[in-house]
């Protein structure tokens, strides 16, 4: 199998500040790569070096064996792109949107037509086709965006948050979209912040943090990585998070997660039932009162967790602009 994609050391700099720092990873073609990553890590940033919008400082990124750089004519000509923000023109409706694209990408005017019309179908616009673009919802223009970027077959697909803000069940929708895709033979580098979608749709992923790669891999050897089980508690209040995770903090091999909305409480074990039991006995007479106790292999949250140090979805968060 080949690589569709090849970027090596990518340094990318605004002013003094290095967004990019040495960013080196594959994407083996007609496979999914996730890109994750807190907010500011640098995954906007390798698309947008990817797809030929912004030029690199150092290193090389080819796309199909062509240079982002020295070739980027014809790397336009192969891939498609989904902002992170949906670039739909509101004003024309979703047959015109995609039409306009279509031309855009040197497609006569009847192909560009019928290609709209498949695409259109496929991701269930038919019914709003003539419909002004601004009547969308939210998920209906991410669908418009997607198809949008699929006009000229491209064979390589960046895309970049795509379900970021869908409700849940438009998230399953694009899944399934993203899941046809890759059985048609695109090759997907996806950028998100939900773990969740990356286990389902990623073969392999990176994980980058302040423009450095810090791990690589599928989901389980990941989550194998970070090791261990979780405890995983419920109390009743924020005060009796606060006393149990004092109380259990012997038993933890790393600094325990506290969630104070959910007031559940996460810490890294080892030792299986003897370790649950143990932990019930240190809360024995402590006053803190149990909703629900547990113990569970890790997922791509305690990966992401151990690896950054914060929540996928809190590092996430629309942030005020990063600190130099
Ligand atoms: N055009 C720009 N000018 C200055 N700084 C930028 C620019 N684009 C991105 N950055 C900075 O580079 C870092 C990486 O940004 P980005 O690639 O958008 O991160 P992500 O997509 O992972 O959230 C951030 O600190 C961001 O503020
Ligand atoms: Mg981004």
């Amino acid at each position: 199998m080949s690589d569709a994609v090849v970027v090596e050391g990518l340094v990318k700099r605004f002013g003094d500040f290095t967004a990019l720092d040495g960013v080196s990873l594959t994407v083996a073609e007609g496979t999914v790569l996730g890109l994750l990553g807190p907010n500011g890590a640098g995954k906007t940033t390798v698309v947008r070096i990817l797809s030929t919008l912004s030029a690199p400082d150092g290193g090389r990124a080819e796309v199909t064996g062509l240079d982002v750089v020295t070739q980027a004519d014809r790397v336009r000509g192969v891939i498609g792109l989904t902002g992170q923000y949906a670039a739909v023109d509101e004003y024309l409706t979703g047959e015109e949107n995609l039409e306009m694209v279509g031309r855009l990408h040197r497609l006569g005017k009847k192909e560009a037509r019928t290609r709209a019309g498949q695409l259109l179908e496929r991701f269930d616009l038919t019914d709003a086709a003539r419909r002004p673009a601004k009547t969308y919802s939210g998920g209906m223009r991410r669908r418009l965006d997607i198809a949008a970027s699929l006009i000229a077959r491209p064979r390589v697909l960046f895309l970049d948050e795509p379900t970021t803000g869908l409700d849940p069940r438009s998230r399953l929708g694009m899944w399934e979209f993203i899941a046809d895709l890759v059985s048609d033979g695109t090759t997907i580098l996806l950028t998100t912040q939900y773990l969740e979608e990356a286990d389902r749709l990623a073969d392999r992923m990176v994980v980058i943090d302040r423009g450095k790669v810090i791990a690589r891999g599928t989901a389980d050897e990941l989550k194998a990585q970070v090791g261990g089980e979780r405890l995983e508690l419920t109390v009743d209040s924020v005060k009796g998070l606060a006393t149990a995770a004092d109380l259990l903090r012997p038993l933890a091999l790393d600094t325990p997660h506290r969630d104070e909305q959910t007031r559940r409480l996460t810490l890294p074990v080892t030792g299986g039932a003897a370790t649950l039991a143990e932990a019930l006995r240190l809360l024995e007479g402590s006053g803190v009162a149990l909703l629900d106790v547990g113990l569970r292999r890790p997922d791509l949250d305690d990966v992401f967790l151990t690896l950054t140090g914060h929540a996928a979805e809190d590092a996430e968060t629309p942030a005020e602009e990063p600190s130099r």
